[in-house]
C-alpha cells in the first residue's frame, strides 16, 4: 500500500526535448489513478520516474513521506506491467510467476504458496503447467499480473497493459483489472492514451498534453466540467462539439442558433467571443420534445447516421461565417426515430448542457466563479 507524490519532478533529456514540466501529483494510498493524454505527452516518462527506471532532472518522489527518487527501483517495491510483457518463453507459467521470487532469492517451500496465491487469485490454477505459446492473449496478460503480485508490491504501474489485445479482450481484461484492484485495494497507476479505458478504469484521472498535466479529477468531473478546450476534445467519444459563440443582446449567438444564456453566464461582457461546447448529447430532436422553446430549435441536413445499438449518432453541417464555412457537428439521438441520411432534422439545444471557453485562452468559463464578492 502506497501514497505516492510527485513534487515539481520535471524531466528533461539531452537533446532539449523537454519531456515532463514541472509537475505535483499525489496519488493516494489504494487509489486506482490513471495518466492519459496522446503520444508523447510523458505518461511513460512520469511512470518509470515513479519506479525508479528514469531519473528525474529536478523535483522529489516520495513513497509514504519517504523520499525514494535517488533509490533504486528494487528498493521501492512497486511492480511495473508493461506493454509488451515479455513472459519467458521457455518457462511455464508458474516459473514465469515464480521468477521475481526466485531472483530475490526465496527457496521453494517460500515461492510455492505465494505463487498459488496469485495464480488463483487471476484464475490460472488450471494453466500452471503451460507455457506462453500455449496460452491466449488475455491469459498472458493474467500471467504478467500475477508475476507482477507475487512480490506483494506496494503499487502497481502499469503502462498500457491491454493495448496489445483485441477490443472485446480488452473490456474483459479492463473488468477484471477493476476486480483486481476492489481485492487487493493496492495502489494503482495505469497509463493510457485511451480515454475510454480512463473513463471506466479511473478513480481519478491526470489529462496529460506536452508535458503538463492539464485536469487531475474523477472521470464524472473531467466529463461535466472539462477545464480547457483540450480536456473537453479529448474527453468523451464521439468528442464535443465546439462552436464560435458571441454574447449579443443578453443571448448567446452560435451559428444556427442563438441561446438564453444559462443564468450565471450573464454575468459575461457584451460582445465578448467564447466557444461553446455541446456534447452530443446536448442536442435533443424537437420532435421528442415539443415544448422546447422554438428559438433554441435548428434545422440541419443529416450527412451520416451511425447506430451503435442503444445510441445513434447523426453528424450534421450548419453553415458558419469567416473563415468557417460550415461546422461539422454530431448529435445522439434515440435508435427509435427515423433518421434519413440528405433528409433535415430539427434539432434544439439544451442550454443547460453547454460549456463556455475562453476563445482565446481555452480555459473554462467558469461564470458562476468570476461573479465579484
Ligand atoms: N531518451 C529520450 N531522449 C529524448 N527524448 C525522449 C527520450 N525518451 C522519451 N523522449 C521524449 O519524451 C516525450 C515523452 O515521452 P513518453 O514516452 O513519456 O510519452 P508517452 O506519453 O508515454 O507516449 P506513448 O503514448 O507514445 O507511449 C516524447 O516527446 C519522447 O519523444
Ligand atoms: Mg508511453
Amino acid at each position: 500500500m502506497a501514497r505516492i507524490e510527485l513534487d515539481d519532478i520535471s524531466k528533461h533529456y539531452p537533446d532539449g526535448t523537454v519531456a515532463v514540466h514541472p509537475t505535483r501529483l499525489t496519488i493516494e494510498d489504494g487509489e486506482f489513478f490513471i495518466l492519459v493524454g496522446p503520444s508523447g505527452c510523458g505518461k511513460s516518462t512520469l511512470l518509470n520516474i515513479m519506479v525508479g527506471l528514469t531519473a528525474p532532472t529536478a523535483g522529489e518522489v516520495r513513497v509514504d513521506g519517504r523520499a525514494v527518487t535517488g533509490l533504486d527501483p528494487r528498493a521501492r517495491n512497486m511492480a511495473m506491467v508493461f506493454q509488451n510483457y515479455a513472459l519467458y518463453p521457455h518457462m511455464t507459467v508458474a516459473e514465469n510467476i515464480a521468477f521475481p521470487l526466485r531472483m530475490a532469492g526465496l527457496d521453494k517451500r517460500e515461492m510455492e504458496p505465494r505463487v498459488a496465491a496469485a495464480a488463483k487469485m487471476l484464475e490460472l490454477d488450471d494453466l500452471l503447467g503451460r507455457r506462453p505459446a500455449e496460452l491466449s492473449g488475455g491469459q498472458r496478460q493474467r500471467v504478467a499480473m500475477a508475476r507482477a503480485m507475487v512480490r506483494e508490491p506496494v503499487a502497481f504501474l502499469l503502462d498500457e497493459p491491454l493495448s496489445n489485445l483485441d477490443a472485446r479482450l480488452r473490456v474483459q481484461m479492463r473488468d477484471e483489472l477493476a476486480r483486481l484492484h476492489r481485492r487487493l485495494g493496492t495502489t494503482m497507476v495505469y497509463v493510457t492514451h485511451d480515454q475510454t479505458e480512463a473513463m471506466t478504469l479511473g478513480q481519478r484521472v491526470a489529462v496529460l498534453r506536452e508535458g503538463r498535466v492539464q485536469q487531475v479529477d474523477s472521470p464524472r468531473t473531467l466529463y461535466e466540467a472539462p477545464a480547457n478546450l483540450f480536456v473537453a476534445g479529448f474527453m468523451g467519444a464521439p468528442t464535443m462539439n465546439l462552436l464560435p459563440g458571441v454574447v449579443r443582446g443578453g443571448v448567446l449567438v452560435l451559428p444556427m442558433v442563438e441561446l438564453p444564456l444559462p443564468a450565471a453566464a450573464g454575468l459575461l461582457e457584451e460582445g465578448r467571443p467564447v466557444t461553446v461546447g455541446l456534447r452530443p448529447e446536448a442536442f435533443v430532436r424537437v420532435a421528442e420534445d415539443e415544448h422546447v422553446a422554438r428559438e433554441r430549435v435548428f434545422e440541419a441536413r443529416v450527412e451520416r447516421v451511425e447506430w451503435l445499438g442503444a445510441d445513434g449518432f447523426v453528424h450534421f453541417e450548419v453553415a458558419g461565417s469567416g473563415d468557417h464555412a460550415h461546422h461539422r457537428l454530431v448529435a445522439r439521438v434515440a435508435p427509435a426515430l427515423a433518421v434519413t441520411v440528405g433528409a433535415p432534422v430539427c434539432l434544439a439545444v439544451d442550454a443547460d448542457h453547454l460549456h463556455l471557453f475562453d476563445a482565446h485562452s481555452g480555459q473554462r468559463l467558469d461564470v458562476t466563479a468570476t461573479r465579484s464578492p
